[in-house]
C-alpha cells in the first residue's frame, strides 16, 4: 500500500482520496478531487507551517497509524538530503538505507550515520597566519560573506588535505567520510538561515541572490565561532547515536535505488521526499556542494556566487513536476517494497 503525505500551509488536516486508480500499485497521480475521509485514502494533508524537519514524527504517525509493524521492517530513506527523516524518525525501524544524488548529502550522511575506523591521520591544523586563502576563501568569504575568512582558510585546509590524501591512495569511502565531517562542520558556522540562497548581512537581514552585493556584512553568532573539523563524537549529533550501525548511505539515483531489489526488498518501506519543482535543489546548497567537491571549482557569479548553467550539476527529473509524476509511477509499479510513503510540500511534485 502506498499513501502520499501532503504539507501544505493552507489546507486543515484532513484526508483526500483521489479515486480508485489511487488504491492500485500505479496509482502515483493524485487528481484534484477531494472524496471521503477514511483510514484507507492513500492521500493524507498535514497542515504544517515550520521547518520541513520537524514534521517528520507527524509523519512517522501517519505511517504508524496504517502500518503496524514498522519495527520489522527496514526504511529506505530515497531522497535523504541531510538524513534529517531518519535521524527523527529511524528508531522506529530495522535497518535503514539512506541515499541522495548529491554529493554533499551522501558525504554528510556518512558522517552522521557511520563510524568506520579511520586509517589516516588527519594533518594538524597550521596557526592562521599560515593558512591561504583557496578557492572556498577567495569565492564565498570575502564580498560574499558565508563563512568568516579564517574559518574559509581552514576549510580550504582541509578540503585540499583529503583531496592530497586521496589522490594518495585514500580510499574513496574514507575520502568521502573526511569530506563529510568538513561538510557538517562549515554547515554548522556557516552565515546563513537554512538555505545557502542567502546569508545576513549588516542590518541582520538577508542577502538574498539578484540583488547588489554588500561590502560590509553582519555575522550570525554561529558564524562567528571558529570552525572545528572533526569526527562527530557520540551523541554529538542528535538522534544518530542508536542508529551507528544500522544505516547504509548511498549515492544513487533516487528511482534506481527504490526499484533495485538488492536495496528496497519486500520487507521495505519506502520513503520518497523529492525536491521541490520550483527551484533546483543545487542553488539552495550550492556552497556545501562545492566544498564537498575539492575537484569542482567552478566560476562564480552572482550575488551569491552560483556557477554558470554550464557549470552545474544537471538538473534532477524530480524538479520537473511532468517527469517527477513518470519517476514516481515507475517506483509504485516497479519496487518490491510493500508500503511507500511519498511526503511532499505544495511545490513538489
Ligand atoms: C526535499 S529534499 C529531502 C530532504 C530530506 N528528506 C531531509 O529530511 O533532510 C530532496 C532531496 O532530493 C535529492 N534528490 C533530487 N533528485 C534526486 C534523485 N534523482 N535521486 C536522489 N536524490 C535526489 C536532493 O539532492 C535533495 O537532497
Amino acid at each position: 500500500m502506498s499513501i502520499l503525505v501532503r504539507v501544505s500551509a493552507e489546507q486543515p488536516e484532513e484526508v483526500i482520496d483521489f479515486g480508485t486508480r489511487a488504491n492500485s500499485k500505479r496509482s502515483s497521480a493524485p487528481s484534484s478531487r477531494k472524496g471521503t475521509k477514511g483510514p484507507k485514502s492513500p492521500i493524507i494533508t498535514i497542515r504544517y507551517l515550520g521547518h520541513k524537519r520537524d514534521v517528520g514524527p507527524i509523519i512517522l504517525q501517519k505511517m504508524n497509524l496504517r502500518w503496524k509493524n514498522l519495527g520489522q521492517l527496514d526504511l529506505v530513506d530515497a531522497f535523504a538530503g541531510s538524513g534529517s527523516f531518519t535521524l527523527r524518525c529511524g528508531n522506529a525501524f530495522r535497518r535503514i538505507t539512506v541515499n541522495d544524488r548529491m554529493l554533499y548529502s551522501y558525504e554528510l550522511c556518512l558522517a552522521v550515520f557511520t563510524r568506520p575506523q579511520l586509517t589516516y591521520q588527519w594533518p594538524p591544523l597550521p596557526p592562521q597566519e599560515r593558512l591561504e586563502d583557496g578557492f572556498i576563501t577567495q569565492n564565498y568569504c570575502t564580498s560574499r560573506r558565508f563563512f568568516k575568512k579564517s574559518n574559509g582558510r581552514r576549510i580550504d585546509f582541509y578540503r585540499t588535505r583529503f583531496s592530497d590524501a586521496h589522490q594518495n591512495g585514500l580510499s574513496d569511502e574514507e575520502f568521502h567520510y573526511d569530506m563529510g565531517c568538513l561538510v557538517l562542520a562549515a554547515d554548522r558556522v556557516a552565515n546563513v538561515e537554512t538555505s545557502y540562497y542567502s546569508f545576513v548581512q549588516q542590518n541582520g537581514t538577508y542577502k538574498v541572490e539578484a540583488t547588489s552585493i554588500p561590502s560590509e556584512g553582519r555575522f550570525r553568532p554561529r558564524a562567528v565561532e571558529d570552525i572545528f573539523v572533526h569526527p562527530p563524537a557520540p551523541g554529538e549529533v542528535e538522534g544518530a547515536e542508536s542508529l551507528i550501525g544500522r544505516v547504509t548511505v548511498l549515492n544513487r539515483d533516487a528511482t534506481l535505488v527504490s526499484i533495485d531489489p538488492a536495496v528496497t526488498t519486500s520487507n521495505s518501506v519506502l520513503y520518497l521526499d523529492p525536491p521541490y519543482n520550483y527551484r533546483p535543489y543545487f542553488e539552495n546548497n550550492h556552497v556545501l556542494y562545492v566544498i564537498a567537491d575539492p575537484s569542482y571549482n567552478p566560476q562564480t557569479q552572482g550575488t551569491v556566487g552560483l556557477p554558470p548553467d554550464n557549470q552545474r550539476p544537471p538538473h534532477s527529473v524530480w524538479e520537473k513536476s511532468g517527469t517527477a509524476l513518470e519517476q514516481l509511477d515507475t517506483i509504485l509499479s516497479t519496487t518490491k517494497a510493500t508500503e511507500s510513503c511519498s511526503a511532499t510540500c505544495e511545490t513538489g511534485l
